[in-house]
């Protein structure tokens, strides 16, 4: 767990999943620069450098790049900045190529309690979701400006939600009475709406659409993985750990590129990973290798 203070002496943490599997498969060799495009916490950024290697660490959230730079690690350089611009960060940085990347996707436990992102289904906080503050639209403009068929077609595409006509139908109906403002209004529809699934809370599927959606958070990243394997070099390593099958479909669809292998296996996180850290549970770590130019 990474626990430290930022300068207004709020901790930052996040937990982080397969980091040793991540970094392993990055295979860091002394004095080369890796981009870790999802700071975080830093961990995964800390244990390139522990190994050898420079990082280039990229993240949306200013929280973690100022806490980072409160660590004051020499081989670090942080740059608040979306994973999207990823080669004109890394050439703005004065970075051409490097021998590694690694993405650790999703949302780090500090944003999930952050109550100013309103992210989460157990809190009452304002509905924003958004990571980036400068981005113009909040999931309360979603929620109560869609018409109810965009609410089912986002909730059944980014959400996979098998009661998406249900909670849209519900969502529009309140909605008339009084905007629907916050992440806990948002929840005890859905709640009432819906059954209880197993371990998964009913809000689960809907506050992921809404957060993709808000974030562009499928779009950005097939952006950013296609640039990714234009700044590595060859025999170069793509590491990404994802958490659900929309995201995992962007890096899988990477195989089918003619310039990288595949190497192994999917990872995923062993049992006793799981039981200390069950938001581990569903993720699938991917790694490839750019191929080199063949001579002529
Ligand atoms: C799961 S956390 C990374 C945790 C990190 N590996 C660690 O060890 O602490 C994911 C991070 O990705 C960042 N992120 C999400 N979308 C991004 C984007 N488009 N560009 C840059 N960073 C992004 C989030 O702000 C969050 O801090």
């Amino acid at each position: 767990m990474v626990e430290e203070e930022t300068n207004s002496r709020v901790p930052y943490f996040h937990i982080p999943v397969l980091l040793n599997e991540a970094i392993d498969a990055l295979q860091v060799k002394t004095g080369q620069t890796y981009i870790d495009a999802t700071l975080g916490g830093g961990s995964y950024s800390q244990e390139i450098i522990k190994r050898g290697g420079n990082v280039l660490a990229i993240d949306l959230d200013p929280r973690a790049v100022e806490k980072s730079q409160i660590s004051i690690e020499p081989n670090l350089k942080a740059v608040q900045g979306n994973y999207k611009d990823l080669t004109e960060i890394t050439h703005s940085n004065g970075i051409q190529t490097v021998s590694g990347i690694v993405y650790d996707l999703g949302l780090s436990s500090d944003q999930l309690q952050n109550p100013a992102l309103g992210l989460s289904f157990n809190s009452n906080d304002p509905l924003d979701m958004r990571l980036d503050q400068s981005l113009g639209v909040t999931a309360a403009d979603l929620v109560n400006g869609m018409t109810e068929e965009e609410l089912v077609h986002i909730f059944e595409k980014y959400g996979e939600e098998m009661y998406a006509k249900k909670i849209a139908r519900v969502i529009v109906s309140q909605r008339l009475k009084r905007p629907i403002k916050t992440t806990g209004q948002l929840t005890n529809l859905i709640s009432k709406a819906v059954p209880a699934r197993g371990n998964i809370h009913p809000a689960t599927r809907v506050f992921q659409a809404l957060r993709i959606v808000v974030n562009d958070a499928l779009g950005n990243l097939e952006s950013s993985l296609n640039q990714a394997m234009g700044l590595l070099m060859p025999g170069g390593r793509l590491v990404v750990v994802s958490f659900h099958s929309l995201e995992d479909a962007i890096v899988k669809a990477l195989s089918e590129r003619s310039d990288v292998s595949v190497v192994g296996a999917v990872i995923r996180p062993s049992f006793k990973e799981v039981a200390d850290n069950p938001r581990s549970r569903s993720a699938k770590l991917r790694t490839y290798e750019k191929k080199s130019v063949s001579k002529k």
